[in-house]
């Protein structure tokens, strides 16, 4: 059995490569050079990727693609995505390009008003605590006067602080319940950094408060930090159409609509659908949000969450027939930055944002809904026409050669060959032996 090591963190990369290797690896040697051949070659490079995170022992790459064709708001992209899966950037510029002859992509930021709490106990009288909040209201400002100046004078900021008594909730659970405005940056520094500041300044003022007994001064903050759940840093995308422009292959695009309709309403009222639904709009949106370097986790859990705001969990997306116009949209909550953090120190993170046009944070909320609808458009099409497998298998039918061994020229010979035959496991199999055989 292995034991525990102590002090792991000190040991030069080579000391913890060759500790992993050899604890953990039935063969040592061929871990080590394939942990390092994943170095970059350049150390200054090299070095930026080490210290993103503690304990860095290689590079894991994802490719970075692009989907380009991306109409919106009539200003032409082409997005960067970070995926691992197969047909996701296809299916993205497939949309992108269906779209782009239709009027593209219009957006709009409806909000983007960022949150963060301390959360506290205070037992005693609510009413008194209410009256030492409002006089202490001021001085929360004030004592964050250094860590807000810069924000403030590019127009950003706390916006409101406010007392909430929950104690229904919980016996003595208060919590000042902030928002903010962060302009360009997600935020999350500057909002923890205020909210530490709060907790402070409102338990020291709490042990001063005259009005206050013993047992009341002593307010027990609990934490304080933002929150991932921003359903007012909102954006709208919208595609549409007239119905006759729809029209595809054997289906009238009024038939076409009808489909797409019944499925987003599938999505709306049954959870199990609804979660595969926007699992697919997160292909867009996570695949844009990693290559712009921002925080998918936060994404992911403020998205679901906003998912689930009517008391079950429900599709992203929403579409209606109106008149011959067939509408498609989607709503999400995006809190994302375009300066500080990863977008400063990546170097393919500063690229994909320059193919960008170097937008703004507003921008980039525009720009990522429309990737997570264009991927839920793509998504639906497939689905309630051909099915999703034919063109899902078409795609992955490079990693199916790869995994089997196939040389190059034996890769050709089958990309051609499966055009116009079904892509299995068993058939790409039986196919790759037989030229293989002759
Ligand atoms: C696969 O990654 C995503 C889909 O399952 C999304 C959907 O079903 O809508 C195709």
């Amino acid at each position: 059995m292995n034991t525990p090591v102590e002090g792991f963190s000190k040991l030069s990369k080579n000391q913890k490569i060759e500790w992993v290797a050899k604890h953990f690896t039935t063969d040592p040697e061929s871990a080590k050079l394939l942990l390092e051949r994943y170095w970059n070659e350049d150390p200054e490079v090299q070095k930026v990727h080490d210290e993103f995170i503690e304990n860095t022992i290689s590079n894991y790459y994802l490719p970075f693609a692009v989907a380009p064709n991306f109409l919106i708001n009539d200003k032409l992209y082409a997005i960067p995505m970070v995926i691992e899966e197969s047909s996701v950037v296809a299916a993205a510029s497939k949309a992108a390009k269906f779209w782009l002859n239709k009027g593209g992509f219009k957006t709009e930021v409806l909000g983007t008003e960022k949150i963060g709490q301390v959360h506290f106990m205070f037992h005693g009288n609510d009413q008194k605590l209410k009256k030492f909040f409002e006089e202490v209201k001021p001085k929360l400002f004030q004592e964050t006067a250094t860590i807000t100046q810069n924000m403030e004078k590019r127009g950003g900021g706390i916006k409101a602080i406010e007392l909430r008594c929950l104690g229904d909730k919980m016996e003595g659970y208060h919590q000042l319940h902030c928002t903010f405005e962060t302009l360009d940056a997600m935020g999350a520094n500057f909002i923890n950094s205020c909210l530490e500041q709060f907790a402070k300044t409102l338990k020291e003022e709490a042990k001063q408060y005259a009005d206050f007994t013993e047992n009341e001064k002593d307010i027990e903050v609990v934490m304080s930090i933002l929150s991932n759940y921003v359903p007012n840093c909102l954006v709208r995308a919208e595609v549409s159409c007239a119905l006759t422009a729809l029209d595809e292959g054997q289906m009238t695009g009024a038939e076409f609509a009808e489909k797409i309709i019944q499925a987003v309403t599938i999505a709306k009222v049954e959870p199990h659908r609804a979660v595969t639904h926007n699992k697919g709009v997160m292909n867009g949106i996570d695949a844009v949000v990693l290559a712009t370097g921002n925080d998918f986790r936060a994404i992911e859990a403020g998205v679901h969450a906003y998912a689930s705001k009517d008391g079950s969990y429900s599709s992203l997306t929403h579409v209606k027939i109106e008149g011959d116009q067939f509408k498609l949209s989607i709503e999400i909550p995006l809190a994302l930055g375009t300066v500080g953090g990863l977008t400063s120190l990546h170097p393919l993170v500063k690229l994909a944002l320059e193919i960008l046009g170097r937008p703004s944070a507003e921008e980039l909320m525009q720009i990522i809904a429309v990737a997570g609808l264009a991927q839920n458009f793509a998504a639906l099409r497939s689905l309630v026409t051909t099915g999703i497998q034919k063109g899902h298998m078409k795609m992955h039918l490079m990693n199916m050669l790869n995994q089997m061994g196939a040389t190059e020229s034996e890769k050709e010979q089958l990309v051609a060959y499966f055009k116009d035959h079904t892509v299995t496991n068993a058939s790409v199999k039986q196919a790759l032996e037989k030229i293989q055989s002759q």
